[in-house]
């Protein structure tokens, strides 16, 4: 089995790859630009192993991606590359559509072309699996669960730029036959999360006894899953997923912003215990813009259809989590020259207006 993963470098890319390479025992070709958001250093557990090879392109550049369909001639493709940070995209939209739409066009475009010219029970099996999140349907209220069926009403660019990819990858199986499959995650957490994103951010900021920023009044609700659960449901779909459908994921853990800090205050409390609780650390700033009030994923397709369930609950993975970080200050320290925990994402209307 050959799968091309792109974004491979990324949070959820490089937890692919590594079930790909040394649970399953694939081969892998994981393309990646290395922006600021991917790091080698991730994959350190698998880059000696003959199976995997690395190539840093960017998924635009139809002249590499041909040339990469054509010589490593995958049967699968997992296509997980983006710019993934809703903060970045509110204050710089343009390399969310260049990425997330123009990359995912030229990609299905390049996955095109291969496809046609494979003999017809490799075409049969061949499946693209676009790679997506639950943002796409925007914000519930108090009731209910995001399905399948949900429609889609993206609020940031970030969700936008994802929900038009969502609707390119759907039309290149409808008109052209692409044998592909959709997916739609909630929030992941978990080992080698990029620092910018609420659960690393709150770890590393306790650690140095720096302020934990709440935004708004910390009611905000998402639906947290434990990376290697999504790994694990990815291979999944993309192996057994209808053509043409779309599989919604998530871990049944609904949680406020405000509980998931608390509970990361308690955590490092109990290990690295200072005088006062880290609780003190805790700072309400301004709000998120357009900031989606509730995320709540309905999985029932996904575990009825294909036997998935979550392996990791909350309590357990939020432990494994932070005590991740505090073990591996190698992986994180070096990033942090590129992003040092900064507020990102507040709107400055001097400096909006975007030339085209
Ligand atoms: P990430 O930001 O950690 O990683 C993205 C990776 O894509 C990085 O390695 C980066 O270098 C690479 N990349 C970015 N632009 C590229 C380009 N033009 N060409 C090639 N590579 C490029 O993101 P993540 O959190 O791992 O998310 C991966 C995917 O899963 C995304 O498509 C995201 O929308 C989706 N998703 C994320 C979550 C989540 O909670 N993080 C939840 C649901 C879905
Ligand atoms: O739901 C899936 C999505 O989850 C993915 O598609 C995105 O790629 C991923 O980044 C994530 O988006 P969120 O915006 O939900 O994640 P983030 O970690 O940025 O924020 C989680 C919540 O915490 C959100 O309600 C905003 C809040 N927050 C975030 C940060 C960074 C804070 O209160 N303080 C912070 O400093």
């Amino acid at each position: 089995m050959r799968i091309l993963v792109t974004g491979g470098a990324g949070f959820i890319g490089s937890a692919v790859v590594r079930h790909l390479v040394l649970d399953k025992g694939y081969e892998v070709l994981n393309v990646d630009k290395l922006t600021y958001a991917g790091t080698l250093t991730s994959l350190k557990a698998i880059d000696n192993r003959p199976g995997y090879r690395f190539l840093q392109a960017d998924i635009g550049d139809h002249a590499v991606l041909g040339d990469a369909f054509a010589s490593f001639r995958p049967d699968r493709v997992m296509h997980l590359a983006a710019e993934s940070h809703v903060d970045r995209s509110i204050t710089g939209a343009r390399d969310f559509v260049q990425t997330n739409v123009m990359g995912t066009f030229n990609m299905l475009e390049c996955a095109r072309h291969y496809w046609q010219g494979l003999p017809q029970t490799q075409k049969d099996a061949f499946r693209f699996l676009h790679v997506s999140t639950d943002e796409v349907y925007g914000s519930l209220g108090d009731e209910g669960l995001f399905t399948e069926e949900t429609p889609y009403d993206p609020s940031s660019p970030y969700s936008a730029s994802k929900a038009a990819s969502d609707h390119l990858a759907k039309s290149w199986a409808r008109t052209y036959g692409l044998p592909v499959v959709v997916s739609n995650c909630s929030n992941n957490y978990g080992p080698y999360h990029f620092p910018e994103k609420l659960i690393p951010l709150m770890i590393l900021n306790a650690l140095k006894g720096k302020p934990l920023p709440v935004y708004g009044n910390g009611a905000n609700i998402r639906d947290w899953l434990y990376v290697e659960d999504h790994a694990r449901a990815l291979d999944l779909i993309a192996e057994r997923g209808r053509i043409g459908e779309t599989y919604n994921v998530g871990g049944r853990n609904e949680q406020r912003n405000i509980d998931v800090v608390r509970r990361i205050c308690e955590l490092m409390d109990r290990y690295r215990p200072q005088a006062g609780s880290h609780e003190r650390l805790i700072t309400y700033v301004t709000d998120r813009p357009g900031h989606d009030a509730r995320y709540a994923i309905d999985a029932t397709k996904l575990e009825t259809e294909l036997g998935w369930k979550a392996q990791e609950s909350f309590d357990s993975g939020i432990d494994k989590t932070v005590r991740w970080y505090l073990e591996n200050e190698w992986w994180w320290q070096p990033l942090q020259q590129g992003y040092d925990g900064k507020r990102l994402g507040l709107l400055e209307p001097q400096k909006q207006a975007v030339a085209i």
